[in-house]
């Protein structure tokens, strides 16, 4: 089997990376020229590894990305080829018109199975996310997480609020733990209530919007008020909120307003980790940090960036995993799955 790795050319991750090499024994590989370059990794790292060309990119079977594909590399491919990688939707729609001849496994649309853990992309991604976001919070803030005891007096933990408890925020909750905070957690799925307290967090009681099940279905505009109240005296109390709200293809529920934000106490930080679609802070502003009423609001957008090299080695095997799968059971369901849900 053949299988190609494009450069990540508008982010900074790579989908492959030096350790995971030596574990394609049955595999030729062949990289684009820069591959490495935003991990600040040397030739010397891939040298053995063929070049992927326009003239090699033909003969591929399988063509890897992380979240941005260019349709000339599709346009380029040969007929039954695997494309795989994190979809854009609005490319992907577009690459199925184009080249309904060409597999699409999408890492957004993995089964959620035991079996399919090791490939499961977002989960991988997720959890270096939720890590990042506290230590970005750490040091937005202009105060301290842990408490501090001096000669000179003591410095109470910071309390920590974390808003969307899918695999981010249990991380997020985790670090946040880790280094010292006090921390609360809620999310509108009840059931997360005891994977919240299970890492020593307070699960935030906002009963009127609980709901049950696996996945989170989107909030009514009274639903969505109701909620904002509920969570406002929290989000008050809080010396640092993050947010990771979010229901997939969806605008972000908005759980806090510029009222709550001009109630928090000075110098306290708001996250926004949904700010790419949305927001879940009315202030947020895509990209930005902006100061309100002597609060940040944080409108972060890529940061993975700050833990690239983690999260290019965990996504790197998540492939190497799948392409593993690949060339033992070319037909299994869950490539039908990835290939075909939408
Ligand atoms: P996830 O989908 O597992 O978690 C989202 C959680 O939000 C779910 O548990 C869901 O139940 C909860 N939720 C939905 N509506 C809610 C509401 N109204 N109130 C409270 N909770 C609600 O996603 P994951 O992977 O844990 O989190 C990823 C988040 O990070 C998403 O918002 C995603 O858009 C964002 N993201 C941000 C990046 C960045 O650099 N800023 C990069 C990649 C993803």
């Amino acid at each position: 089997m053949k299988v190609g790795f494009l450069s990540d050319k508008n982010g900074f991750r790579a989908p492959l990376h030096p350790d995971s090499l030596q574990k394609y024994d049955k595999t030729q590989l062949f990289v684009e020229k820069d591959i490495f370059k935003n991990l600040d990794l040397t030739a010397n790292d891939y040298k053995k590894l063929k070049v992927l060309n326009k003239t090699s990119l033909k003969q591929m079977d399988v063509v890897c990305f992380v979240d941005s594909v260019d349709i000339g590399v599709i346009k380029t491919l040969k007929s039954d080829a695997r494309v795989v990688g994190l979809f854009d939707p609005k490319i992907k729609k577009e690459i199925k018109k184009l080249r309904p001849d060409v597999s699409l496994y999408d890492f957004f649309q993995l089964p959620r199975i035991s079996r399919a853990q090791n490939l499961d992309a977002l989960s991988s991604q997720a959890n270096l996310l939720g890590y990042s976001s506290v230590l970005r919070a750490s040091l937005e803030t202009s105060n301290v997480i842990p408490m501090m005891t001096t000669a000179a007096g003591n410095i109470s933990p910071a309390k920590v609020l974390i808003l969307g408890i899918g695999v981010a925020g249990l991380q997020a909750i985790a670090t946040a733990k880790r280094l010292g905070a006090r921390v609360w957690g809620y999310d509108v799925r009840a059931d997360v209530k005891d994977q919240v307290e299970s890492l020593g967090a307070k699960f935030v009681e906002a009963s009127s919007t609980s709901q049950d099940g696996v996945y989170a279905r989107e909030l009514t505009k009274k639903e969505e008020s109701e909620l904002k109240k509920a969570l406002a005296k929290q989000v008050i109390e809080s010396d640092i909120v993050l947010t990771f709200a979010q229901i997939p293809g969806k605008k972000a529920p908005l759980l806090i307003d510029k009222k709550t934000v001009s109630k928090m106490k000075k110098n306290s930080v708001i996250v926004d980790l949904a700010a790419a679609t949305g927001g879940n802070c009315e202030l947020t502003k895509v990209g930005k940090v902006v100061q309100k009423d002597g609060v940040k609001i944080v409108g972060e957008t890529d940061i993975l960036k700050n833990v690239k090299h983690a999260a290019t080695k965990l996504y790197s095997e998540n492939i190497r995993n799948l392409i593993k799968l690949l060339e033992e059971n070319p037909e299994d369901e869950i490539f039908v799955e990835m290939s075909q849900n939408d």
